[in-house]
């Protein structure tokens, strides 16, 4: 059996200890907030903790999947590795390219696996579009233009959206044209004020030959949109994250595959499991986290200058 401990039991780590907790992998939880580790720990029945040095010192876990704030993921993956644990880190993987880096070596010489909470790919929808151009069905793809919009969350105050949100789309880009954008050309913006860091972002990434992804993301939309449209040299797919429902236009017709609901924080989960229980890499890689905030530290620098950002 794979134990698995969870730190940061709010808002979203009270989702991965219920999924994990029905995947029988649930060992430990850890919460700064001794109410809520104590209420976690009482209704799954696991040991709970307020620090994470404890639950590593006392507790023997093959991973450890990280739900603090942004701010915090650095230090916490750091420690989690360095006791020579497996480490799932919530997006974004750091909040700066320079720890990313770090932790990345972290993770080498600890010989263990790191991994980011990119949970769009395990969407089944996006599994599907991703499936559709290996399999070449629809051409080439030329454009993804993505939405993620909705009024702003109360608990995000230690990043702006780009390294909050903009990150999944930016992840699921390279991932569905698999490679990093050569260029990032953005405008951010804060629409309510006085914010910290922006509240929206309009991102241009150029990839190889014409490959292009345009990203809208905003924490003004009242209503919450999540959508994916996906222009190939042989039609278009449009995708919806939240409904999971996939739309393939060819011509004038227009079709939509029957799928099941999957809820894709399970499907992320059970693949991590199986990855530590194979040994093998998960399917997000460090990388994949260093490369999506060299992006996002690019679209936040292009916005400043008012220039395109040339990635090395
Ligand atoms: N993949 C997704 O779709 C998705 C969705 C929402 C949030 N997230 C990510 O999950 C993470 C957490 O977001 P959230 O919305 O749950 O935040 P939150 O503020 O609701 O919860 C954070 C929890 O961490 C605890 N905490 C903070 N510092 C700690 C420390 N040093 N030690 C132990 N516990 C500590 C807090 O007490 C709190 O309970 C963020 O990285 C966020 O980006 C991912």
């Amino acid at each position: 059996m794979v134990r698995i401990g969870v730190v940061g039991t709010g808002g979203w780590g009270k989702n991965h200890v219920r999924v994990l907790n029905e995947l029988q992998c649930l060992a430990a939880v850890c919460d700064m907030d001794r109410e809520r580790a104590d209420a976690f720990s009482k209704s799954f029945h696991v040991p709970g903790y307020a620090s994470l040095d404890d639950m590593l010192k006392k507790e023997k876990l093959d991973a450890v999947t990280i739900c603090t704030p942004a701010s915090t993921h650095f230090q916490m993956a750091t420690k989690v590795l360095a006791a020579g644990t497996n480490a799932f880190v919530e997006k974004p993987m750091t909040t700066t390219v320079r720890d990313a880096e770090q932790l990345i070596q972290a993770a080498k010489d600890a010989n263990r696996a790191l991994t980011v909470g990119f949970i769009e790919r395990f969407n089944p929808p996006i599994t599907g579009l991703k499936q559709m151009i290996t399999e070449g069905k629809m051409g080439e793809p030329i454009l993804l233009e993505f939405h993620r919009e909705n009024r702003r969350g109360q608990n995000i105050s230690d990043v702006g959206i780009v390294k909050d949100a903009s990150v999944h789309d930016i992840d699921t880009a390279c991932w569905l044209f698999g490679e990093v954008p050569k260029v990032v050309y953005a405008r951010v913006g804060a629409a309510f004020v006085p914010l910290e860091h922006e509240d929206f972002a309009a991102i241009l990434l150029g990839f190889s030959g014409q490959k292009t992804a345009f990203l809208v993301t905003n924490w003004v939309t009242p209503n919450r949109v999540r959508t994916l449209s996906a222009v190939f040299s042989g039609g278009v797919v449009d995708v919806d994250f939240v409904t999971q429902q996939t739309s393939i236009h060819e011509g004038a017709a227009t079709t939509v595959p029957a799928r099941p609901y999957q809820e894709p924080l399970m499907l992320e989960l059970k693949a991590f499991v199986e990855a530590i229980q194979a040994k093998k890499q998960p399917l997000v890689t460090g990388k994949d986290g260093l490369n999506v905030l060299k992006v996002a530290e690019a679209v936040l620098a292009s916005s400043k200058s008012g220039t395109p950002i040339y990635l090395g």
